[in-house]
């Protein structure tokens, strides 16, 4: 259910290993572009697709009609925030969806990152109520949060290892047979909650420490250190210490999103989870943070206002890498620095949605700042460091010369 950046590489592994799948996408363009083998998901390769389709066991569909007789069912939709609040309704359709289909013995996964609590108290119950069958001996379920980082070619869908847990032992043993299929770690968790718990840990964990180097970032500016030697300084420490790196703010699909679920996990329960709350509003003045240091240097270093400057920003994916703008830092950066009045122009190779036609682009000397905020592989540094007037380097990405400042 859902073939985004979760649901389609799972699909094609379960097809790799030879399972037949119904790839459910309802989305009228996704769905037309699979079948027409185009990939969107730049983690799953064009060819992988077109095998998959051609080897007859991959049907994608967004007819309903079509979602029976199936043994295993994963459910991977989006789990967005709706007024800062878990909106758990594309979970509860798709779970509405499979559950008229269950049928005695099938396995349904949830692998959407919810709200601990979520399989049990919402999956289930929809499942039970419309299945007529009982979860654990009619039915298996299970949790298995995903941890698919899009453009990371050391770990991939394969070799991360996969947490898995199901309502009863027997059907954790079922989900375990399953993902032991398609990759090769399993780790067991001892319940639902404990899975969806460590889901959503895991992101708060990234959060809280990209707001804790932000911070440190404001600080060394401040004292006039840099915050990447501090950083290297801090990092030769062997032990105890894992270096995170300042930037723009946290984007994609999870980190900003996900840590939210423990938030509201224990506001349930009448209690803030503060260290999350705190990271949520650092990692978020980040991007106004940003447009601040290069207004000021443009003012006491080039005598310019940020009113009426033509600003070239590179960069508009939340990381290196990535083809995805969505929650991305650089989408706000882009939205301050024109609220306070700067002519932008925005490039990213990997984004198809990039703000600025590139003929409109002009040399990059022509422009009064270059500011950089995702440093994908293929950026011309070297150019932009000769060329460029004035440099503000958000990813310590550049070298270090007079007229290009990191963050
Ligand atoms: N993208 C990541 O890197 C990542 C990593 C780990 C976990 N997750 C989590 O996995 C879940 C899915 O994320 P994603 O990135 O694949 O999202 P996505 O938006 O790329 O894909 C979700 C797909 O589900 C489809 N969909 C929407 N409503 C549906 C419904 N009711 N029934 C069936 N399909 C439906 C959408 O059309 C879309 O194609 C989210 O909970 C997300 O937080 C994502």
């Amino acid at each position: 259910m859902g073939q985004g950046y979760v649901g389609l590489p799972l699909a094609v592994a379960a097809v790799q290993a030879g399972h037949h799948v119904i790839g459910f996408e309802p989305d009228p363009q996704r769905f037309e572009q699979l079948r027409a083998d185009v990939s969107y998901i730049k983690n799953v390769h064009g060819k992988a697709l077109s095998a998959a389709l051609k080897s007859g066991r991959y049907m994608p569909t967004r007819d309903e009609s079509r979602l029976t007789k199936f043994d295993i069912a994963i459910i991977a939709v989006p789990t967005p925030l709706k007024n800062r609040q878990p909106d758990l309704n594309a979970v509860r359709q798709a779970t509405e969806r499979l559950a008229r289909h269950v049928h005695k013995g099938t396995t349904v996964i949830l692998e959407s990152t919810v709200r601990p609590g979520t399989t049990r108290k919402i999956v289930l119950p929809i499942l039970e109520a419309l299945s007529r069958l009982r979860g654990g001996t009619g039915f298996h379920l299970g949790f298995c949060p995903e941890r698919i980082a899009p453009g990371n070619e050391q770990w991939t869908f394969a070799n991360t290892p996969k947490v898995v847990s199901g309502l009863t032992e027997e059907c954790r043993d079922r989900v375990a047979e399953f993902y032991s299929s398609i990759t090769q770690n399993v780790v067991l968790a001892d319940s639902l909650e404990e899975a969806e718990l460590a889901k959503a840990f895991e992101n708060a964990y990234r959060h809280v420490n990209v707001a804790l180097v932000n911070e440190l970032s404001r600080v060394a500016h401040t004292l006039g250190a840099d915050v990447w030697h501090t950083l290297a300084l801090a990092d030769s420490k062997p032990f105890g210490f894992t270096k995170f790196t300042p930037g723009p703010g946290v984007g994609g699909h999870c980190v900003p999103v996900d840590p939210v679920y423990l938030g509201h996990a224990r506001t349930q329960h009448r209690e803030s989870f503060r260290l999350v709350e705190l990271a949520q509003d650092i990692n978020r003045a980040q991007s106004a943070y940003v447009v601040s240091r290069l207004q000021d240097t443009l003012n006491t270093r080039h005598g310019k206002a940020l009113d009426g400057a033509r600003i070239l920003v590179l960069g508009l994916a939340h990381k290196a890498a990535f083809d995805e703008s969505c929650q991305s830092p650089a989408v706000e950066v882009v939205a301050e620095l024109e609220r306070r009045g700067a002519v932008v122009h925005a490039v990213d190779p990997h984004v198809a949605e990039t703000v600025q036609a590139p003929q409109t682009l002009l040399p990059y000397k022509a422009y009064d700042a270059v500011v950089l905020l995702a440093a994908h592989n293929e950026s011309d540094l070297a150019q932009i460091a000769d060329e460029a007037v004035y440099v503000l380097d958000t990813h310590g990405a550049m070298p270090e010369a007079p007229h290009i400042e990191r963050l």
